[in-house]
């Protein structure tokens, strides 16, 4: 009986076959599942937009989206919106939660947002941005919510600008990160885009597990050149890099990506340069580090918000080897996750549709290696 359960274990999870691919084996992904987390017109919101996504110390899922109350816009009051996974590959999902209200008052209202995990002390928060467009309020304000039990239950928000100040300041979206390796191992590092120091990209720092930050580096803003939504990640070396939406365009309708090598406390201009393999019409991108591989998600396209395509480097990103188209119609902002370790799947959440990108939230499994 013992045995039999074991067995049936084994098969359900189909995970341990997979897993078995060599470290080094060259990625070959298929979607291994998918299924949408929030759909237009299913509750009393406009519409959802903008997903975050990231893996739980516990070892679920956690999904977070902003819902719209009365218009589409981004600015204009809000909920956020969570969802959960009940198992670790995301095939099952607990009901919709609330965990963030702004009001009802016809003012600028909260912005996503970057998720957060502190493995070291098995915290999840969530960064966001209150009133970020001064639409009809004037105090731009940062602030977290924070969960010490899985992303079952959630903080009352914590105002960090009393901190920081109250520049405009959105983070991700995407995730931060928690550094693994040196320099400054354990420091929490959530970047963003916003109008403080001259305006462009800047990173908020944590090196007491979340409960003081300050500002770190910034990549600013010039006449021709704008960086904006962006995503980081630790490579091997302990560096952080960042890739960054491309806001005017400059030289080419191409990411920009930047690298720190002092735990985002500066990039170097040096180092800051455009990606021209990863063209973009102007989007949220996502990027992740995994398994020795290096993946982008985007709308692979110059000039509209369509064809959600993964892309994979096994150089840093020096060279891109292959691509996977995910979705070939509407598909505006990505995000991806990975569970810790050697997982062989990649999960992505994406604004898919058919017409527009404000249809849905598609949750996606990639494996990514050919069934053995
Ligand atoms: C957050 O703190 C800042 C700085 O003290 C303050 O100006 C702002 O009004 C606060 N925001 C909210 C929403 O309470
Ligand atoms: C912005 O970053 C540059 C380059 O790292 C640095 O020289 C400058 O001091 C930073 N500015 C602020 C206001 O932090
Ligand atoms: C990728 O970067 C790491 C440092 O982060 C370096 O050790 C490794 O050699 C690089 N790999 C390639 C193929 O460039």
């Amino acid at each position: 009986m013992v045995l039999i359960t074991h067995l049936l274990v084994l098969i359900t999870f189909g995970y341990f076959a997979s897993s078995f691919a060599l470290p080094n084996a060259k990625v070959s992904p298929y979607i291994a599942a998918q299924l949408p987390l929030w759909e237009h017109g299913e509750a009393d919101v406009v519409i959802y937009r903008i997903p975050l996504l990231s893996y739980t110390p516990g070892g679920r899922l956690l999904a977070v989206t902003e819902a719209r109350k009365y218009t589409g816009g981004d600015a204009g009051p809000k909920f956020m919106a969570i969802r959960r996974s009940q198992d670790e590959l995301g095939d099952k999902w607990e009901p919709m939660q609330y965990i963030v209200d702004d009001g009802y008052l016809l003012f600028d209202g909260l912005n996503n947002g970057n998720i957060i995990v502190d493995d070291e002390k098995g915290i999840i928060f969530i960064m966001y941005c209150i009133c970020f467009h001064h639409d009809r309020c004037d105090i731009a304000s940062i602030k977290l919510v924070k969960s010490v039990d899985d992303g079952v239950t959630w903080s009352k928000p914590i105002n960090i600008s009393e901190q920081v100040g109250t520049p405009s300041f959105a983070p991700g979206p995407g995730f931060g990160i928690q550094k693994k390796l040196d320099p400054n191992k354990g420091r929490l590092v959530s970047c963003g885009f916003g109008s403080g120091f001259g305006g462009g990209v800047q990173c908020l720092l944590s090196d007491d597990h979340g409960l003081t930050w300050r500002w770190g580096g910034n990549i600013t803003t010039s006449a021709s050149f704008a960086p904006g939504e962006c995503q980081a990640a630790e490579l091997p070396d302990g560096s952080i890099m960042l890739n960054m939406r491309n806001s005017h365009h400059a030289p080419c309708h191409c990411r920009v990506v930047a690298r720190s090598y002092n735990g985002a406390e500066t990039f170097p201009l040096n180092d800051v340069c455009v990606d021209k393999a990863l063209i973009e019409p102007g989007c949220a991108g996502g990027m992740l580090y995994h398994r020795d591989v290096l993946f982008f998600t985007n709308p692979k396209s110059t000039t509209a918000r369509v064809d959600l395509t993964l892309q994979w480097s096994y150089d840093n990103g020096t060279t891109w080897d292959g691509e996977f188209q995910i979705w070939d119609k509407a598909s505006g902002y990505s995000t991806m996750t990975a569970h810790p370790g050697a997982s062989p799947y990649i999960f992505i959440l994406f604004e898919k549709g058919i017409i527009s990108t404000t249809e849905s939230i598609q949750f996606v499994r990639v494996s990514l290696y050919e069934e053995v």
